[in-house]
């Protein structure tokens, strides 16, 4: 892989996952009932045996499927790429494939190469192909990938298919392996043209051995494709992270967040929990100022069109992109060593973009030494403290301002307040281990999202730039701050399950030092913030002071923590809110 593919994959900041197969077309119910789960699992969750749910293919006629539609709602909204689902783990393939007859071409009376469609219409609309491949999982075969009884299961549903092929000891993964995934994944690169990534998913039963095959085939084939984080074994080009998770910090592997639009991948009639359009453009913002790559995911119907909510999003961030000229390709990520409470920023050029999403009435920046050339909103530059005074608000979902700099940029890099909040991020400082801790190296394990968990058995930041593992006494994070105005901080800390849909648990005492002052607290659920999927909280854990001028060292450690499952908890910030008016 060269820096060049990875500079693209990082240039592309916004992308459309698409989750379409016959799942879509069951829409989340089967026989009268609803499921609980995320759509494309409907086959495992109803244990449908492949019988009947092939007979859906009969039945597959999407005729409002329409690919230049997909593609250009997708460039409308700012998205760069799309990642499709050529099959998934069901094992219906979605493109015209020669290994496997059960594909869209053969099996459907819709007859048409779905893939093909969409390549070419990506290729008139210069949208980036990515394509989505389930391989290990494959439900329709009786060698798929089946962690077999005594695995843990998947939200209460089995990962292979143990309802039509309940022997495990009869499936060769192996044979799987060898006779359709690697088969299929040459035809997937060898029948469409450039492919700007493979996205594969679950890793599950694959062996370190066998991921290095499939890299070396995928790269033999195409060496600029991507591969995601989701192969397996750390094997992959780019990191993804877990379903719906977003980083505390910026990291410098390349990464990528996959994200719902409401609580699902594939469609679902009753999931009726759609995001907002204001949310959705705030992820993208906060996403790319980490320089984390976001991508949305929709669910067509079964009928080929888009449901009508995702529709009117994708309208409502198009509008907001064309209105306030946001740049979203190519940006870099906040060039300022900490984020800001009351939004987030990124560079285009020479031009700073800070997306508001706390409107008060004078933002002030501290640590920037270029000259402003002009700015679209009034300001006042003084030192290295430049004031932006705010109109009215705007309307819009989440205004913009963009500040032209001379010069390259040059900021302050020390960790200080902006707009009086100092946001302290494990990845920016330095880790504390403790006199337990012991290195036995890196590990990996899976989510229940099947994403793949890297697990260092001692303190570390783990690939979102939070703190993991910081159980043993002594283990923490410390930063060296500055403070330009003194005054009194509250100080509070982030945490956040590294389990995908775990609930938050605290049971854990904890000592912040600064100076020679010590504060001790138990974290506790004062806040809730951000999605269901990570349970994130604020823990408030008193007041510390700061003399003007003052550089010394913060540090948070763990002093002992009271359940087991307190060991899941990350840090993913530890907060300063200057409490003396500004
Ligand atoms: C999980 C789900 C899968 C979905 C994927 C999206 O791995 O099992 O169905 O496609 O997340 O990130």
């Amino acid at each position: 892989m060269e820096q060049a593919d990875i500079d693209r994959f990082r240039q592309a900041r916004f992308g459309m996952f698409i989750h379409w197969g016959l799942y879509s077309s069951l829409g989340g119910r089967w026989q009268g009932q609803a499921m609980d789960y995320i759509g494309e699992w409907v086959q495992s969750r109803f244990r449908i045996p492949n019988h009947d749910y092939a007979a859906l293919a009969g039945q597959f006629n999407p005729l409002n499927f329409n690919a230049d539609d997909w593609v250009k709602t997708a460039k409308n909204a700012g998205m760069n790429y799309l990642v499709f689902t050529a099959k998934h783990h069901d094992g219906f393939a979605l493109y015209h494939s020669r290994t496997s007859r059960y594909n869209i071409v053969e099996a459907t009376p819709f007859g048409r190469d779905v893939l093909r469609e969409l390549a070419e219409a990506c290729h008139r609309h210069e949208m980036k192909l990515g394509i989505y491949y389930s391989h290990c999982l494959d439900w329709h075969e009786s060698d798929g990938a089946d962690p077999g009884p005594e695995s843990p299961k998947n939200f209460g549903m089995s990962w292979g298919n143990d309802w039509d092929y309940p022997d495990h000891h009869a499936k060769h993964f192996s044979r799987y392996f060898e006779n359709k995934a690697k088969k299929q994944i040459t035809e997937l690169l060898t029948g469409y043209g450039p492919v700007f990534l493979l996205w594969f998913d679950c890793p599950l039963t694959l062996t370190q051995e066998q991921g290095w095959e499939l890299r070396t085939l995928v790269h033999a084939l195409q060496p600029h494709c991507l591969i995601s984080g989701r192969i397996g074994h750390g094997l992959g080009d780019f990191g993804s992270l877990g379903d719906n998770q977003h980083p505390a910090g910026q990291s410098d592997f390349p990464l990528e967040s996959p994200n719902t639009l409401n609580h699902t991948w594939g469609f679902k009639w009753d999931d009726h929990g759609w995001m907002g359009a204001q949310q959705v453009v705030g992820d993208l913002a906060a996403l790319n100022e980490k320089n984390v790559n976001y991508l949305l995911n929709i669910g067509p119907c079964g009928d080929g069109s888009f449901p009508e909510p995702a529709m009117d999003l994708l309208r409502k961030v198009a509008a907001w992109r064309q209105s306030a000229q946001v740049a979203i390709q190519r940006t870099q990520p906040n060039p300022f060593p900490q984020s800001f409470p009351w939004g987030w920023c990124t560079v285009s050029g020479k031009t700073l973009q800070f997306f508001v999403r706390d409107w008060n009435t004078r933002l002030v920046i501290s640590g920037l030494r270029n000259k402003i050339t002009s700015c679209t909103v009034p300001f006042a530059q003084s030192g290295e403290t430049l004031t932006l005074v705010l109109p009215e608000r705007d309307d819009s979902l989440l205004p913009v301002i963009k500040v032209a700099f001379a010069g390259e940029l040059d900021i302050d890099q020390r960790l200080m307040p902006q707009s009086g909040v100092l946001l302290l991020i494990p990845s920016t400082g330095t880790v504390c281990h403790g006199a337990l801790a012991a290195g036995t190296g890196l590990t990996a394990s899976r989510g229940a999202a099947a994403e793949v968990m890297e697990e260092e058995p001692v303190c570390s930041i783990d690939s979102s730039g939070a703190l993991t593992q910081w159980q043993h006494p002594g283990d923490g994070a410390g930063w060296p701050v500055y403070f330009p105005l003194g005054g009194a901080y509250q100080v509070s800390a982030l945490t956040e399950n590294r389990c995908h849909s775990a609930p938050w648990v605290g049971a854990r005492t904890v000592e912040v030092t600064f100076s020679n002052q010590t504060l001790t607290a138990v974290l506790n659920l004062d806040e809730k913030i951000g999605s269901a999927y990570y349970s994130k909280a604020v823990s408030e854990l008193g007041t510390l002071h700061a003399a003007a001028g003052e550089s010394a060292t913060i540090s948070i450690k763990t002093l002992g923590i009271s359940l087991k499952d307190a060991v899941n908890m990350n840090l993913t910030a530890i907060k300063l809110q200057q409490l003396d008016d500004r």
